[in-house]
């Protein structure tokens, strides 16, 4: 490769996919794409087709939106990339940033508690990711933009798991991935469709922190869950 076309590879944030590809094929796509005016679209097409490591490595390396100028680490998802169950935050926090991992914080312990609550474990037919893959700094909900451009990444990490159910943990993962302003109260207690897949919304595990009363209501969300998962097999 001559040193303008890495450069402007390297500007596009499109290198490492370059180097991970294999075949002419795919690699006269990527060349396609750099005389295409928006390469944000080129690279949400190309994510459409990574694989797991090439999905962890552009994570890893995204810039894409301004979140990545403050994170220590990205945090892509943990759990079985062939999970039955699929549970989806908001955004790392402070632990979560700085160990690379989703809900290791307080909130995560209690997230652990709810699955086991329902006899599930982190791991084990479950995958666990967030709306957006940096910490938003002082814990601010992630703007609309910047789910905007995580959107992809998670929807390539959805496609190759193919949950059987997929859980919102509060208002903002309920309100982007069903594209809804509705309040979390109304979205509660239902079955959505995620592009063909059961959704149900439920509290975020810091919300319940906060307000204790409100675990109830969130038992008895975790209590149709399971139902509706029982439903499906
Ligand atoms: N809150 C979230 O929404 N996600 C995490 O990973 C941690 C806290």
């Amino acid at each position: 490769m001559n040193d303008r076309r890495k450069q402007i590879l390297n500007e596009l944030n499109l290198l490492p996919l370059w180097q991970l590809k294999s075949g002419t094929q795919r690699q006269s796509h990527q060349l396609r794409s750099l005389s295409e005016p928006d390469s944000t679209i080129n690279l949400s097409q190309s994510i459409h087709h990574m694989d797991w490591d090439q999905l962890k490595q552009a994570v890893s390396q995204c810039t894409l939106c301004p979140l990545h100028q403050t994170r220590t680490n990205t945090v892509f998802g943990v759990g079985d990339e062939h999970a039955d169950w699929l549970f989806i935050g908001e955004g790392p926090g402070a632990r979560e940033d700085e160990l690379g991992e989703p809900f290791v914080g307080p909130a995560g312990k209690l997230l652990d508690q709810m699955l086991a609550a329902i006899g599930l474990k982190r791991g084990d037919r479950v995958y666990i990711a967030n709306i957006v893959k940096c910490r938003p700094p002082n814990n601010r909900n992630p703007s609309t933009e910047e789910a905007k451009q995580c959107e992809p990444y998670l929807s390539r990490q959805i496609d190759m798991i193919k949950p059987k159910l997929i859980i919102a943990l509060g208002k903002v993962a309920a309100q982007n991935l069903l594209d809804s302003d509705d309040s979390i109260s109304s979205l509660r207690g239902k079955t959505h469709d995620y592009r063909g897949i059961p959704l149900i919304v439920t509290y975020h595990p810091a919300y319940l922190l906060r307000s204790l009363p409100e675990k109830a209501k969130a038992w008895k969300d975790l209590c149709f869950a399971k139902t509706t998962m029982r439903s499906l097999v």
